[in-house]
């Protein structure tokens, strides 16, 4: 019998994108406190709150400003397998399947239906800094290289999309 227990437990990151990326990026350092924990080059930041999770809010540069996606962790990696396969069942769209990304260690994968609002990425694993890393870490500036984004995949072009 399947399990009636299938939720998201909370909501990871929302990730966004605009194109005043210099200047939302200093207000969310400057003015909302957030600490940034890694880059990919100038195009993506990931910044962290008190809760210390590896993203609470995610931005890129783009064209638009838009919501690029909405992330959820699951109770477990069977959680957001189970959560895959409903999708597979259901028909839902599979945006971007299943990434190990590097950056937060969270194993994750998209979906996206345009009745019900932004991509939707399911994840497990989403990495919480220690207090002392919290305080103490340095962002990294990563590559534009799509392993930074799913150190499963030997190479791809479409990194960018998720
Ligand atoms: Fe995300």
């Amino acid at each position: 019998m399947p399990s009636l227990f299938y939720t998201p437990a909370y909501i990871v990151h929302p990730f966004i994108g605009t194109p005043k990326f210099d200047e939302t990026l200093k207000f969310y350092i400057d003015v909302l406190g957030f600490k940034p924990s890694d880059y990919i080059a100038n195009v993506t930041a990931f910044l962290r709150s008190e809760n210390r999770l590896h993203h609470s809010f995610a931005m890129r540069r783009s064209k638009e400003k838009e919501v690029a996606h909405i992330c959820f962790a699951m109770k477990s990696l069977d959680d957001v397998m189970r959560g895959r396969a409903l999708a597979v069942y259901d028909k839902i769209k599979i945006a971007a399947d299943m990434a190990n990304h590097s950056a937060s260690k969270s194993i994750a994968f998209y979906i996206e239906d345009d009745k019900h609002g932004p991509r939707i990425e399911l994840c497990d694993g989403h990495r919480r800094l220690t207090e002392e890393e919290h305080a103490t870490a340095k962002p990294r500036r990563m590559s534009v290289d799509p392993r930074n984004i799913d150190i499963w995949r030997p190479a791809a072009d479409d990194w960018h999309d998720l």
